[in-house]
């Protein structure tokens, strides 16, 4: 790889508001290489369409145990189909939407909204709350531990575990959370076996695959890490950052409380504008490959920038401008090709409940004036906040 165009390393105003730093890079072409907290060199694309182009080309792959030098045993938890290709992937994955049915998820609607009203319920007295704390992060945390049938998890040290992997402070934070969370997983799972129900890891536990093939413990770890991490990690700050962008946006939100057939388009507009997942997951070029007129090397790593694709104003004219009536489709927010998301429909079902209810309920909501700056998670993988303060 030759020199970096863009050192991205520790800036706070980085952290705080990545996208003028996209842009600026956007406007000298679509494909760069930056220097991030994590690579000394990686390629970073942020255009929409080679962003598109990256997450559905076979000759990016996404196992690292593959590449020259790495050892092929990683973590339990590592052993998940985000950190696959196929053929280990589509069994994985198979194994899995053979669960995780449209049927399964749209049976939960009516419990979704149960949760949602109890958490409001609860709020409301108090006239203020953090948002994150009383809502985004409650309601899929709960969905999600009721769908894998650990309704007892220690919702709290679990939190604590995910964030110390999905945004770790440094590597011996990232190594210590990763095997506190992979052992803390694989005594769910013996719990389970003991106890099967009629939940997606009894489901998952039984699983038979043609020939006779089912998901091994390690497997059976890492699946249940993916799903956990990403059903709450995510679905978190879809909510705050939708709020956070609504109250930022009066006449958007005035517009949408005026009519709620704009919801299910104001919640593309939350992603595209905002989406919780800020870069995905790092891929690296199986072979040379050129795109976007740079010549990515055998072995190289290469994160797309799904904010900055979703800002590409190729794509999106005006893509700053938050605006709930425009054509949001098309947007990056959960991925492209074969690992495009698997819980999308759970999360747009978690964000319009969530977000609808709480205006219906909360006429008067506004941001807590006492709040400050927002405290953004660390790391290029998330895009949130940790609170949102907020009166009504
Ligand atoms: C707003 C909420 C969500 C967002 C923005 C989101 C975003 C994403 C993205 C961008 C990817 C692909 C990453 C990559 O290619 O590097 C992905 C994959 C995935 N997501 Fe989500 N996600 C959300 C919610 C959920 C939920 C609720 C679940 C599960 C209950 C879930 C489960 C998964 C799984 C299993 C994969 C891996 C799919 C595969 O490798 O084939 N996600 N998600």
């Amino acid at each position: 790889m030759s020199d970096v165009d863009a050192d991205l390393r520790g800036a706070a105003d980085f952290t705080a508001n990545p996208y003028p730093y996209y842009a600026r890079l956007r406007a000298e072409g679509p494909v760069h290489i930056v220097r991030t907290d994590d690579f000394d060199q990686v390629w970073l694309v942020v255009g929409y369409d080679e962003g598109r182009a990256v997450l559905a080309d076979q000759r990016f792959a996404k196992d690292w145990r593959k590449l020259p030098g790495q050892s092929a045993v990683g973590d339990p938890i590592n052993a998940n189909m985000l950190e696959m290709d196929a053929p280990d992937h589509t069994r994985l994955r198979k194994l899995v939407a053979r669960e995780f049915t449209p049927r399964r998820i749209e049976a939960l609607r009516p419990r979704v909204q149960q949760i949602t009203d109890g958490l409001i319920d609860t709020m409301l007295p108090a006239g203020q709350a953090d948002l994150v704390d009383a809502l985004a992060f409650p309601l899929p945390m709960t969905v999600i531990c009721e769908l894998i049938g650990v309704p007892d998890l220690d919702r709290a040290a679990f939190r604590a575990m995910s964030n110390a992997v999905v945004s770790p402070a440094g590597a011996q934070e990232e190594g210590d959370a990763v095997r506190a969370m992979g052992a803390y997983l694989a005594g769910l799972i013996e719990d389970k076996r003991g106890s099967a129900g009629d939940d997606l890891l009894s489901a998952l536990i039984a699983a038979r695959y043609d020939d006779d093939d089912t998901l091994s413990p390690d497997e059976l770890v890492g699946m249940a890490f993916l799903l956990l991490v990403a059903g709450h990690e995510t679905t978190v700050n879809l909510i705050s950052n939708g709020v956070r962008a609504l109250l930022a946006h009066p006449d958007q939100l005035a517009a949408l409380r005026a009519d709620f057939g704009l919801l299910d388009g104001a919640v593309e507009e939350m992603l595209r504008h905002e989406g919780p997942v800020e870069t995905a997951t790092f891929r690296f070029a199986r072979e040379t490959v050129v795109i976007g007129s740079r010549t990515i090397g055998a072995g190289d790593p290469v994160l797309v920038s799904l904010a900055g694709a979703d800002r590409d104003p190729g794509r999106y004219p005006r893509p700053d401008r938050f605006d709930i009536r425009r054509e949001a489709q098309g947007h990056l927010a959960f991925g492209h090709g074969i690992h495009f998301c698997m819980g999308a429909p759970l999360a747009r079902m978690e964000g319009r409940i969530a977000i609808r209810t709480l205006l219906e309920r909360c006429p008067g909501l506004v941001p807590d004036p006492a709040a400050g700056e927002p405290e953004w998670l660390p790391g290029m993988l998330i895009r949130g906040a940790r609170r949102l303060p907020v009166r009504w």
